[in-house]
């Protein structure tokens, strides 16, 4: 009889910011292993150009795959929206990625009025685009470019007086539209999800798709072998910064934080 493996997750994303998404998923307390790679010394991707972006796109999922992965999770939902087509024509496992939640913000607003907030290659993909056209083409989008906020929640402590000050720019401009629901379309953004919240005030419902995500992986695993849980991270940035936000963030059965440029 052949002793059974327990089920493998691979995740990553550009830097630090699929973490929210690994919080989502570790909260479901699945019994599956879990391999995260944080691209930290490349990000921003929206600063790459797309064959470069889909070259370190690959390499990450090669190595995952290589760790024993069994489903990938694209937290990123730059890759998602512009990339993920293309990666599952080139790897034969399967993916769940991860988008801009417009479809049930559009369905939860009172007054119509959605604020976006994405990287710019998100609010241009034909991904995102398509999305809007299908379920919010009823509701007023407020659509803003995060611009330099990716790069300054890998850089910055995320209680830092700067951090607040960049992310209030962006709050008081949608604020002047009076959303009263706001999307999160980047995963580095939901890591201060409550920083939005506190800024923006308890009447506006800030979105994020980290849940959603959690929820379909959980359906995708149901039927898996679930035994040993564990988490090992990788990081082609600093070991030491990822190390501190991973007993920050109380993530279980952590193994190791390892620092492996591709
Ligand atoms: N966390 C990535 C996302 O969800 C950031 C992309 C980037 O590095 O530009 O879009």
């Amino acid at each position: 009889m052949s002793a059974k493996n327990t089920f493998h997750i691979g995740v990553f994303d550009s830097g630090l910011g699929g973490l929210s998404v690994l919080n989502a998923l570790q909260s479901r307390r699945l019994k599956v292993k879990y391999t995260y790679y944080a691209d930290s010394l490349h990000a921003p991707y929206g600063s790459l150009d797309t064959e470069t972006l889909l070259n370190y796109s690959e390499r990450i999922v090669s190595f995952l795959l290589s760790q024993g992965a069994q489903l990938i999770v694209v937290a990123c939902n730059t890759i998602t929206t512009e990339l993920i087509g293309q990666l599952r024509q080139r790897f034969d496992v399967p993916f769940v990625g991860i988008e801009p939640p417009v479809k049930p913000a559009a369905e939860s607003t009172v007054n119509g009025r959605i604020g976006v907030l994405a990287t710019e290659r998100t609010l241009k993909s034909a991904g995102y685009r398509s999305t809007c056209q299908k379920y919010a083409s009823e509701v007023m989008l407020i659509e803003r470019a995060g611009i330099g906020l990716v790069e300054a929640i890998e850089q910055l402590s995320w209680t830092s007086d700067v951090l607040r000050e960049r992310i209030s720019f962006f709050v008081d401009d949608f604020k002047s539209y009076d959303i009263d629901t706001l999307v999160l379309g980047c995963t580095h953004y939901t890591l201060v999800a409550p920083l939005f919240s506190e800024l923006l005030g308890q009447e506006v419902k800030v979105l994020s798709a980290s849940d959603a995500v959690a929820r379909r992986v959980e359906q995708l695993t149901l039927n898996a072998y679930n035994a040993d849980p564990e988490l090992r991270l990788y990081t082609s940035g600093s070991s030491e910064h990822l190390a501190k936000l991973a007993r920050q963030m109380s993530f279980k059965q952590l193994r190791s934080v390892t620092h492996l440029v591709l």
